[in-house]
């Protein structure tokens, strides 16, 4: 167990804008921090930092918590664990435990960071000249090099291993990490990259996750090897260079996706510093969503081949979930991006960028061309084809121009296609479970709100008939939440809201009493006594009416008049529901 002293030092010293900078970029708004929600979809920032308070909030999907829930929910990691990664940003030591809980990540991370030590290395050591002179031979200088941190792995069997095994890391964690491969017969491990020249991979904080090695003489096989799935590494959810290209995708308000190492690299040397590698597999929501932090534009380079083309649109409905503007570049026939500025040079990339084609309309385009639209069932089919994706579109504007395209297709006018996008589409479920908050509080007692907003920013106004007030509550969500508060608030006592949503215990609790908290930053409250005095006669009267209601009931039924008392009943159950 971690001592409760030391939780606290960790909370107080560690800056939660500061912890969550590193996975997402924030902008200052007013007394808050706030940036595009990394645990829903959305467009438009909803996610909410508050530096004083130490809490976060997003008003779209209600989530909340602390720094260490912040590091929790986004790396998968249990509390101890996340508690000494903030501990470690902020140089607070944390006693080990040598029981299970210790962070069985870090060795992997270790072993991986100094992997990256011994292929630099080798790379400039007499050994390395074949991986030097391959990577001089496909046109890449020191600096680039350097900056990827290129490396090469020598043509040896155990030179990492015993490289590794020296500065004291355990052949599991290499082997885990995916470094070393145990030997079939048990007695010892084999490095796994033999030959390669070395791309060092990352993940979006810039920690080394995993490695992709490529062959230096094009018929071995396979070209590139890359690391196994680990703990630390996901290929799925990783996208080669976005540590290096990250700045420079929130500057251009823009990021270039490649498939291959070297398509990035070349990119990255001739000033198309806002590009990212999927390393060969196809684009998955998770990668949108890290690119999505820093801009909502992007630019895909596809192979001008059919395969490209599938791809590029088989990644359209992603982009239009993640509400972001995918333009698309087919480069000309056979070449890779890396081919392509080699040969045609930087001006002729820009020029590529400057004509790519919103995929939409590529979409569109390559649908007219699979059907024949003269014939009814041509038409059927292309508009089939084309809703599919229609439908998914959110802004108005762009939706009525696409279905402007698709009408001229079909010679209809466009109010035909933009009416049928009306009608209820299958798979349509535009705007599906965003804000469940509004609706949470138009559904809530106004006035047991209104209690808990103003003791929560007034907690001086909490006394004996306030607390009365919050035990009548109705709702049972802002009862205990009413309860916890008080608690947390009586004696004068400001209000720590880290403690309040953290001692709710509860997800969803705590979503409704950080609505609350965060609610009454952006709104002023006038005359909080007023609006105080006013809620909490509406809440005790209520109450008192129930109760006098009840007491002519059971007079009523004792006196033998039980249908005009089931129709008493009957009717307050109606009125009281309808609050
Ligand atoms: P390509 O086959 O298009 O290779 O694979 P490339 O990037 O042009 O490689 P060079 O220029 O010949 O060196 C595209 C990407 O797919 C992944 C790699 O990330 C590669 O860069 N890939 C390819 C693999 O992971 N393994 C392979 O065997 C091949
Ligand atoms: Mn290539």
């Amino acid at each position: 167990m971690i001592p409760k002293e030391k939780i606290e030092e960790v909370k107080e010293r560690s800056s939660i804008v500061g912890v969550i900078s590193e996975y997402m970029p924030l902008t200052k708004r007013g007394i808050n921090h706030v940036g595009l929600c990394p645990f829903h979809s959305e467009k438009t920032p909803s996610f909410t930092v508050n530096e004083a308070k130490k809490i976060f909030y997003c008003f779209g999907c209600n989530t909340t918590g602390n720094a260490i829930t912040f590091v929790m929910k986004k790396e998968g990691l249990p509390f101890p664990e996340a508690l000494r990664s903030i501990a470690r940003k902020y140089g607070i030591p944390v006693p080990e435990e040598r029981s299970a809980a210790a962070d069985s990540r870090e060795p992997l991370y270790q072993a991986l960071k100094l992997a990256v030590e011994y292929f630099s290395r080798e790379i400039k050591a007499p050994e390395g000249r074949p991986g030097k002179e391959y990577l001089v031979k496909r046109g890449f200088d020191g600096e680039i090099a350097s900056r990827f941190h290129i490396g090469y792995a020598p043509e040896s069997w155990d030179g990492l291993a015993l490289f590794l095994r020296k500065r004291g890391v355990a052949m599991e964690a290499a082997e885990k990490a995916g470094l070393v491969i145990r030997k079939k017969d048990s007695s010892g491990y084999y490095d796994r990259f033999r030959g390669r020249l070395i791309f060092p991979i990352t993940d979006s904080r810039g920690r080394v996750t995993g490695f992709g090695g490529r062959a230096l003489d094009d018929s071995a096989l396979p070209k590139y090897l890359n690391s196994p799935e680990s703990p630390v590494f996901k290929k799925g959810e990783t996208l080669y260079g976005f540590y290096q290209a990250r700045q420079s995708i929130s500057r251009e308000n823009s990021a270039i996706v490649v498939e291959g190492y070297f398509d990035l690299l070349a990119l990255h040397r001739y000033g198309f510093t806002n590009s990212v590698a999927t390393m060969g597999t196809a684009l998955t929501p998770e990668q949108i969503r890290t690119i999505k932090g820093h801009t909502s534009s992007v630019y895909a380079l596809f192979d001008s081949d059919q395969a490209g083309k599938n791809a590029a649109i088989r990644s359209l409905g992603l982009f239009l979930d993640e509400e972001v503007t995918c333009r698309a570049i087919l480069l000309s026939e056979g070449k890779d991006p890396d081919e392509f500025l080699a040969s045609l040079g930087p001006g002729a990339m820009r020029e590529a960028i400057a004509r790519a084609q919103p995929l939409m309309e590529f979409f569109l385009k390559e649908l007219k061309l699979k059907f024949d639209l003269t014939t009814p069932e041509g038409k059927r089919r292309y508009l089939d084809g084309a809703m599919q994706y229609l439908s998914k579109v959110r802004n108005v504007a762009e939706k009525g121009h696409y279905a402007g395209v698709a009408a001229s297709a079909l010679g209809l006018p466009p109010e035909v296609v933009f009416s049928e996008l009306k009608m209820p589409v299958g798979e349509r479920r535009a705007g599906a479970g965003e804000r469940p908050s509004r609706a949470r509080e138009a559904g809530a007692n106004l006035a047991e709100f209104t209690i808990l907003k103003v003791i929560l920013k007034f907690p001086a106004l909490l006394d004996e008939k306030v607390e009365e007030a919050i035990e009548a509550f109705k709702d049972p969500d802002l009862k205990r939440i009413g309860v916890a508060a008080a608690g947390t608030l009586k004696g004068g006592k400001a209000l720590d809201a880290g403690a309040l949503i953290e001692g709710l215990g509860d997800e969803r609790l705590s979503g409704v009493a950080a609505g609350i908290i965060f609610k009454e930053d952006d709104g002023f409250i006038e005359a909080p006594e007023r609006m105080l005095e006013d809620s909490l006669k509406r809440v005790l009267n209520k109450g008192k009416l129930k109760e006098s209601t009840r007491e002519m009931i059971q007079m009523l039924e004792d006196m033998g008049i039980s249908d005009v008392a089931s129709d008493i009943k009957k009717r307050t159950a109606k009125t009281s529901s309808e609050k």
